[in-house]
């Protein structure tokens, strides 16, 4: 399905003109597709169906409630980092019990707020860690199922703020303390250890590295099996790539050949946790130009969708397909290979208007001639946009609507400058 397609030189969102809910929603907007959001979840069951897989959609990659909702009721389960996350899967009516509760700071309050809501297991990242969910149980006269998460030590070749796997990141346990752990474990009446976790990076373009993290794992569950642990999960994480350019992203298909066979000879039911696949491009952030600027050579598009927005061009250098809404020059032109020849195109620097040299969603990026009031369409921002968005420059947050055909939902309103100032204290009114 191509959610956003062009259809006489207007963009559209499944049925939906961008350019109508850019007027009735207003920018910075975030726009879903409901219809690209489902295909995915689709798909991942279809590639992975022989091993019967438990998808845990990624909920950081974009936990707007009514995303969730559309996950749970469509039978996905879900990956949490807090209790936050948590809490928000229970809000969209989630099943706690196809929920895995991950991250490496977990506190005593949230290890109880998992234990109480009855998550599938912890995915647990350290010794210490265990020990206080250790704890935690034991005060509750509970047994936490549990998993640790292994450190591969494998490369994903992905950006370096986004590899996991490999022995110097903060994740995880190597393969030896967590075979240490695992003998604790046995002697710990309120642990259970029932799988093992992995998740090597996000943003990954070959199937390779899991090839690799898969072998791995296999070994390590038969020898956690032979110490007497009912090791029946294997989560393989998520962080399968997308194709942000051209064609670098791989059908989930292709993952799904690598690390199927393993999982089967490790007779484990398979887990997954994949975010941005799901969501990634079936968002785009629309913005409205403001202003257009030269100054010395350089051209600025001045719009109102900034870093503030979506940060992962200045957190990250990464790249997002810019285009306008509404362009007699036909779609967008890849990076890589053009579908247009780009004569005629100009390079921009597309910005915000925050005070940073930082605020850029693109630079030296050609594109057709643009003015005031016109509207851009950032691709490929349905994952850690919203989510990593901030109040910066005391600037309300986008938006958010999610579209199924001709239909669009709010399934956030945009905030309002008194819903930025309600958790600040008046010291006058306070004395
Ligand atoms: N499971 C765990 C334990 C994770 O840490 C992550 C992502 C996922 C699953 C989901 O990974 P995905 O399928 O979405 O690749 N803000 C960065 C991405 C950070 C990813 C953090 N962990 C970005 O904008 O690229």
């Amino acid at each position: 399905m191509d959610a956003f397609h062009y259809q006489n030189g207007r963009l559209y969102c499944e049925e939906s003109s961008v350019a109508d809910l850019a007027r009735e929603f207003g920018t910075p907007l975030y726009v879903y597709s409901q219809g690209a959001i489902l295909e995915t979840l689709g798909a991942l069951k279809s590639a992975f169906a022989e091993v019967d897989p438990l998808i845990c959609y990624s909920v950081k990659a974009n936990s707007n409630l009514g995303v969730l909702k559309l996950m749970a009721t469509h039978g996905s389960g879900f990956d949490v980092v807090s209790g936050g996350e948590l809490y928000r899967v229970g809000q969209a009516g989630g099943a706690a019990d196809q929920t895995v509760f991950a991250g490496v700071g977990k506190t005593d309050l949230e290890i109880r707020q998992g234990l109480e809501t009855g998550v599938l297991m912890f995915n647990v990242e350290s010794e210490a860690e265990l020990a206080a969910i250790a704890r935690v149980a034991a005060d509750m006269g509970r047994i936490a199922p549990i998993a640790l998460r292994v450190n591969p030590d494998v490369d994903p070749k992905t950006h370096r703020y986004i590899s996991t796997g490999k022995k110097e990141s903060k994740f995880g346990m190597d393969i030896d303390r967590a075979m240490s752990a695992a003998r604790a474990i046995v002697k710990t009446p309120s642990l259970r250890m029932i799988g093992i976790h992995m998740h090597i990076g996000s943003q990954i373009t070959s199937p390779e590295p899991y090839e690799g993290a898969v072998r791995k794992g296999v070994d390590l569950i038969a020898q956690l099996r032979e110490m007497g642990h009912p090791i029946g999960w294997y989560n393989m994480g998520g962080g399968y790539g997308i194709s942000y350019k051209g064609k670098e992203g791989r059908p989930v298909e292709d993952f799904a050949r690598v690390i199927v066979p393993g999982v089967k000879r490790s007779g484990c039911r398979l887990a997954i946790e994949p975010g941005r696949v799901i969501v990634g491009n079936a968002g785009i952030l629309v913005g409205r130009v403001i202003y257009t600027k030269q100054s010395g050579d350089k051209r600025f598009l001045i719009q109102d969708a900034a870093m503030n927005d979506l940060i992962r061009p200045a957190l990250y250098d990464s790249y997002h397909r810019i285009w306008p809404v509404e362009s007699s020059d036909g779609p967008p032109v890849d990076a890589d290979q053009g579908g247009l020849s780009p004569t005629g195109l100009e390079p921009w620097d597309v910005v915000g208007p925050v005070c940073e040299s930082g605020d850029f969603l693109a630079k030296d990026r050609p594109l057709p001639s643009l003015a005031a009031g016109d509207l851009l369409a950032t691709f490929s921002a349905g994952a850690y946009g919203m989510v990593m968005a901030s109040n910066y420059n005391t600037r309300p947050r986008a938006a958010e609507v999610l579209v199924a055909g001709s239909r669009p939902r709010l399934v956030r309103r945009r905030e309002t400058l008194d819903d930025l100032l309600r958790q600040e204290i008046d010291l006058e009114a306070d004395d």
